[in-house]
């Protein structure tokens, strides 16, 4: 199937190539939803460059931190693992962990850890709570990316729930894109927030 469709495949493929276009090394990024670190270490490989840039990594599961921290030591070198910060914390709590106006992207992968047993995912409820703060957390040009799985129903409600709200932002200060195949049943989607500069 790859092979098929060489241009992207998944939301998370069109996800990571819009985080390149984005991000410069230097930048300060935040992973919301670390599951298993497969985006940190793409989020790290284009932000974390001789000991500048720093990435904010969060989960809710001291297992998703562990699953990150082994991916991130076994991919990066300590110039770079040394800023990287860990917090096990809910991300309804973003405020408390990020500046207001300096983060460059801020990622969230919603739903549960992959390979876990689907108990602890995502709820509509704390994720509008973090979206929301993450407004003022952006800097002038930064991103927010949004990976929403809606063929679940917590799933449906939170992707609904987030559009109603990014659909309320003013156009003069933020650019709302939203992506999903339209011939894939519940098919996963991405939704893009920039902020104007
Ligand atoms: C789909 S996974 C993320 C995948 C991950 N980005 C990767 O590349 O492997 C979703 C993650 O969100 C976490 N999560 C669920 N609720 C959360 C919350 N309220 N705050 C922070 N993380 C949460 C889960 O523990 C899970 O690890």
């Amino acid at each position: 199937m790859r092979k098929q469709f060489p241009l992207f495949q998944t939301p998370i493929d069109l996800a990571h190539s819009y985080w390149q276009q984005c991000i410069l090394p230097g930048d300060t990024v935040v992973d919301a939803t670390a599951g298993n670190g497969h985006d940190s270490i793409v989020l790290a490989n284009l932000a974390l460059k001789n000991g500048t840039g720093t990435l904010h990594v969060i989960d809710i599961q001291k297992k998703a931190l562990e699953n990150t921290r082994d991916l991130i030591n076994e991919h990066l070198d300590e110039d770079d693992r040394c800023n990287i910060h860990m917090h096990n914390s809910c991300h309804s709590q973003i405020d408390k962990i990020i500046e207001k106006n300096s983060a460059k992207l801020i990622v969230y992968n919603l739903g549960w850890l992959p390979g876990s047993d689907k108990k602890i995912t995502t709820l509509s409820e704390t994720t509008l709570n973090s979206v929301k703060a993450s407004f003022e957390l952006i800097m002038a040009g930064g991103v927010i990316s949004i990976t929403c799985y809606p063929g679940h129903p917590e799933g449906t409600i939170e992707e609904k729930k987030l559009l109603d709200l990014v659909r309320t932002l003013k156009a003069d200060s933020w650019s709302v894109l939203y992506h999903r195949w339209e011939n894939r049943s519940s098919s996963p989607s991405l939704i893009l927030i920039q902020r104007s500069r």
